[in-house]
């Protein structure tokens, strides 16, 4: 397969602080890559590198066959890119927005034109169009984003954080909107900091600390790398423990943690949603009370833990906490 994004030991300082430190990714033609890190990972930096935005301090990048750093020009009307805060222009309309993007791109005006009222159509912002953006809601605003993004039909898309901030009502909007986009063979970079997302979006995920890609894979693998779903389940009665780690022990993936006190047992398990209904039949067939009982997923602090052995958050935040709500 050809990749459509390259990016060779790309290191990119300010003043002592390494914001890339030796990043290598690679994103093959018609896929998705989520770039998935906490704040100040080095996600925003990469991206603008890869967007021309940015001049790394040494390394190599390669975008639809292009080298970003000798052709810059010729890269920029073949990709789009959407940022981490919504760049539209308040006091213009939606249609008004994307006309001028239609512009930029020399795209003519009855060509801007009618590309603009396609792509307000497509994402939802018809009834809105001739509305100044300053009323658009948050969600909104980050459709007409990547709207504006998409204007010149560009094959490689970069989205950072196309959801931070988003309640979670419009991040399921915008969600369908990018996987319809990407069905479309598209390629896609997009940084999150959300698992979840990474995990609906992406065909492949590159975890990112320090400026470094430290871990790659599927979502599946990942969460299998920090040990993958555990049922977590607390019994009535302290006898019962016994009886429900018999019960289990056939779902387990891996060692069946007790702790007496607390009346829980956690068992590791694949294809957790099945086996946490396998279980509970299996436990009310044996007259178990259960008190509570749940799925776990491994979170990005998980994998962030099992990989690095520090939290996801709370390092080098610097644009204050947009990291809060789904994680
Ligand atoms: N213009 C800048 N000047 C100085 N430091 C910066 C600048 N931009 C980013 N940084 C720092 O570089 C690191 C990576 O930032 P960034 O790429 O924005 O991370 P992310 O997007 O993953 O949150 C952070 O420590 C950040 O504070
Ligand atoms: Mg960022």
């Amino acid at each position: 397969m050809v990749d459509a994004i390259i990016a060779e030991g790309l290191v990119k300082k300010y003043g002592r602080l390494v914001a890339l430190d030796g990043l290598d990714l690679r994103v093959p033609e018609g896929t998705v890559t989520a770039l998935l890190g906490p704040n100040g990972a080095g996600k925003t930096t990469a991206v603008r590198v890869f967007t021309t935005l940015l001049t790394p301090d040494s390394g190599r990048v390669t975008v639809a066959g292009i080298d970003v750093l000798r052709e810059p020009r010729r890269l920029r009307s073949r990709i789009g890119a959407s940022g981490q805060y919504a760049a539209v222009d308040e006091y213009l309309t939606g249609f008004e927005n994307l006309e001028m993007v239609g512009r930029l791109y020399h795209l003519g005006v009855a060509r801007s034109k009618q590309r603009a009222r396609e792509l307000l159509e497509r994402f939802d912002l018809a009834d809105a169009a001739d509305r100044p953006v300053k009323g658009y809601s948050g969600g909104m605003r980050r459709r007409l984003d990547l709207a504006g993004a998409l204007v010149a039909n560009p094959p490689v898309l970069f989205l950072d954080e196309p959801t931070t901030g988003l309640d979670p009502r419009a991040r399921l909007d915008l969600w369908d909107v990018i996987e319809e986009l990407v069905a479309a063979g598209t390629t896609l970079l997009l940084t999150t900091q959300y698992m979840e997302e990474a995990d609906r979006l992406a065909d492949a995920i590159a975890v990112i600390d320090h400026g470094k890609v430290i871990a790659r894979g599927t979502a599946d693998e990942l969460k299998t790398m920090v040990g993958g779903d555990r049922i977590e389940l607390t019994v009535d009665h302290i006898d019962s423990l016994e009886v429900a780690r018999e019960a289990l022990a056939e779902f387990a993936v891996g060692e069946i943690h007790l702790e007496p006190g607390l009346r829980r047992i956690t068992v590791p398990v694949s294809d957790g949603s099945q086996a946490l209904v396998d279980a509970i039949g299996r436990l009310a067939a044996r007259e178990v009370k259960i008190h509570d009982v749940g799925l776990r997923r491994p979170s990005l602090d998980d994998v962030f833990l099992t990989l690095t052995g520090h939290e996801a958050r709370g390092s080098g935040a610097e644009d204050g906490d947009t990291g809060e709500g789904v994680a």
